[in-house]
């Protein structure tokens, strides 16, 4: 064995977790250009940081060249040639896995890259990526990285219209996709989704067709070409295109509280040192460890806690592609103990899922081999946290509730394994590096403990958005323009006595559904799409699975058709615009909604009805039409 450098970048006790802290805040240049030292750059920074949050504009490692991939890989060719870099567990588990050494990653994404050139992609090309969770997903995300071009990955569950909406937004020049898919008992028709976004789209030149399912599928002449035939013509290696810091790295799309969703764009030198950075420190991760995230590819979690964060550090890192309940509810923790997982991350609504199953498929398996359980995406309940620590970690694992965001790029507030603070529905203290302050309605910080606000951040990380996509303007708005000179995160937040944070929840017009962020104003776009609707109104209410689900008060046309029909039809109407994540769980049929004299709807009172809390309604007497609040609060579900 070849010995190898410790991380100077590790924490290993939570007095260590505190020093750096104090050097994070006292010396954010030289904290930080330490950390980005260990990495390979091809030219060194000029300047660590300049930022101005009024434009917005910030810029790390000022004029350094690197590219991502080659710290992901070429680095770790010589110490970790051999070692497992990702292991694939397909949907069904009959079937045969699949384990790629660092040379065999480094080797098909030097072969991908050399593709996507000879089809004519460059530096500064967008890439979009539409596929399920195989290895060639990871390939292609990395290969884009090695030629400078922009992936921007989309979600599979997405439906056509919603992927085109995205390819045309970021101008893609490519497309590269599967010919189906599987995921639990579903197949999925993957290229048939993009030829359908596609008759949309003039800026797609190229479809690369990876096989997967080996389904007949329709190749237009001229556009679309099969992965393993390119391939024959390409060679194996694949020169790593100089990057520079701020050049872009990605763009993955999100849903905001307002109009379609924003292209959320990072670049190349923040988000590769604090995505390596926070993967090590959160998940205490040891050079012979595997690491599963269960998150798909196609979200912020995907990027950089399946790929990014654990191949920059020359981890083991795991790519599922199926569901945690199928074939069974034992999914998960038979695969734990199939590849002896050491640290799992999931999301809280997984959690609830299985929980609801019962505990009989938990303990069918031993998970002995777990060190670190980890959440995200939404609030942790104290009932899902404590199964999760009894019956998932034995009460012997540390539970990282870790809160971030897309456009942070990384985890921020988290407990580092079991080196901080680890309290139940709390995420904890920030990462060395990260300053959260609330703030107050009047936009004042809060500095006591035990008190609520607003969370923003007070001083940027490597990992912040930098803009978004095409749209700069909205980008000050939406983070930068609520409160002056900080980062506002859309989220409310408490403190407790020791300066804890627990995220409360969002609080603008966003819902988060199993995780998955959309605007309200989205989904009743979506719905209105449907010829029988004249208007509605969208809100989330506490689901018991979902975290939050969609209830959607709704007013009709005149119709000769049923009302179960209607129902179906606009389900049906949402999942075609967005895709089957977006279903409303609740659909209320109205005579009219409650608006204020200046026409805006009162959403406060339909949550509050949604809520099952309609004796809490507060002020309604500066609607227009009282009346139809009674009709709305007799007629909930
Ligand atoms: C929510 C996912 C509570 C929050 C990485 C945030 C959380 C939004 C947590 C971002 C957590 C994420 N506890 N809430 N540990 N993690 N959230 O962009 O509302 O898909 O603003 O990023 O999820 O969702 P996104």
């Amino acid at each position: 064995m070849i010995e190898r450098k410790p991380l100077p970048y590790r924490i290993r006790s939570f007095e260590d977790y505190q020093t750096k802290y104090a050097h994070s805040v006292n010396d954010p240049e030289g904290f930080w250009s330490d950390i980005a030292e260990s990495f390979h750059w091809q030219q060194k920074w000029d300047k660590v940081l300049e930022w101005d949050f009024e434009k917005p504009e910030v810029k790390w490692f000022v004029n350094g060249k690197l590219n991502i991939t080659e710290n992901c890989l070429d680095r770790h060719l010589e110490t970790r040639g051999n070692k497992i870099a990702l292991i694939w567990e397909p949907n069904d588990p009959k079937e045969r896995f699949e384990r790629l050494t660092y040379r065999e990653l480094y080797n098909r994404v030097n072969r991908f890259a050399n593709v996507l050139k000879r089809n004519g992609v460059g530096k500064g090309d967008r890439v979009c990526i539409y596929m399920p969770m195989i290895p060639d997903l990871t390939v292609a995300v990395l290969a884009c990285a090695r030629i400078g071009a922009v992936h921007s990955v989309v979600f599979a569950g997405f439906s056509s219209h919603a992927l085109a909406d995205r390819i045309i937004d970021a101008k893609a020049k490519m497309v590269i996709t599967s010919d189906g898919m599987y995921r639990g008992a579903k197949e999925l028709p993957v290229k048939r989704i993009v030829d359908e976004a596609l008759e949309r789209c003039d800026s797609v030149e190229k479809v690369v067709v990876v096989e997967r399912t080996r389904w007949a599928v329709n190749m237009v002449d001229g556009r679309d070409v099969w992965y393993h035939d390119e391939v024959e013509h390409v060679g194996d290696d694949c020169p790593a295109e100089q990057m520079d810091s701020e050049d872009l790295l990605f763009i993955l799309y999100t849903s905001g509280s307002t109009g379609r969703p924003k292209g959320v764009v990072h670049t190349c030198g923040g988000y590769m040192v604090y995505t390596a950075y926070s993967f090590l420190n959160v998940f205490q991760y040891e050079e012979s460890d595997v690491y599963w995230c269960t998150a798909d590819v196609g979200w912020i979690t995907g990027h950089s806690y399946i790929i990014y964060g654990p191949l920059l550090n020359g981890a083991t890192t795991m790519m599922f592609e199926g569901v945690p309940t199928y074939p069974d509810p034992g999914r998960f923790w038979q695969v734990c103990d199939k590849y002896g997982v050491n640290q799992f991350y999931t999301a809280p609504t997984a959690i609830r899922a299985l929980m609801a199953h019962g505990e009989d498929h938990v303990y069918s398996y031993s998970l002995n081999s777990l060190k670190v359980l980890g959440t995200v995406g939404e609030p942790i309940n104290e009932e899902a946290w404590h199964w999760y620590n009894i019956h998932v970690g034995k009460e012997q694992c540390p539970i990282v509730d870790t809160w971030w965001q897309t456009e942070t790029g990384g985890i921020m507030i988290s407990a580092l394994g079991p080196h901080s603070p680890n309290k139940p529905s709390h995420a904890g203290l920030p990462l060395p590096g990260i300053q959260p302050a609330l703030l107050n309605e009047k936009g004042e910080e809060i500095e006591e403990n035990e008190q609520e606000g607003y969370l923003v951040m007070k001083f940027p990380w490597p990992s912040i958005l930098r803009t978004t996509y095409g749209d700069h303007e909205r980008c000050r708005v939406t983070y930068f323009s609520h409160y002056k000179n900080v980062y506002f995160t859309g989220d409310g937040a408490k403190r407790d006595k020791d300066g804890l944070y627990r995220i409360i929840g969002r609080v603008d017009d966003v819902i988060n559904v199993s995780g998955h962020r959309f605007g309200t104003a989205e989904i009743e776009n979506a719905i209105n799409q449907n010829d029988n609707v004249v208007e509605s109104a969208v809100v989330g209410y506490p689901h018991h699975i979902k975290g939050q689900g969609i209830y959607a008060y709704i007013i009709l046309k005149d119709s000769t058709d049923t009302i179960e029909n209607l129902r179906g039809e606009i389900t049906e109407t949402c999942v075609k615009e967005i895709g089957p994540i977006a279903k409303p769980d609740k659909i209320q049929f109205v005579s009219g909604l409650p608006k204020t004299r200046s026409g805006k709807i009162m959403r406060r009172i339909l949550r509050k009805v949604a809520e099952g809390e309609p004796d809490k309604l507060g002020d309604t007497s500066t609607l227009l039409d009282p009346d139809v609040v009674e009709e709305i609060v007799k007629g909930a579900q």
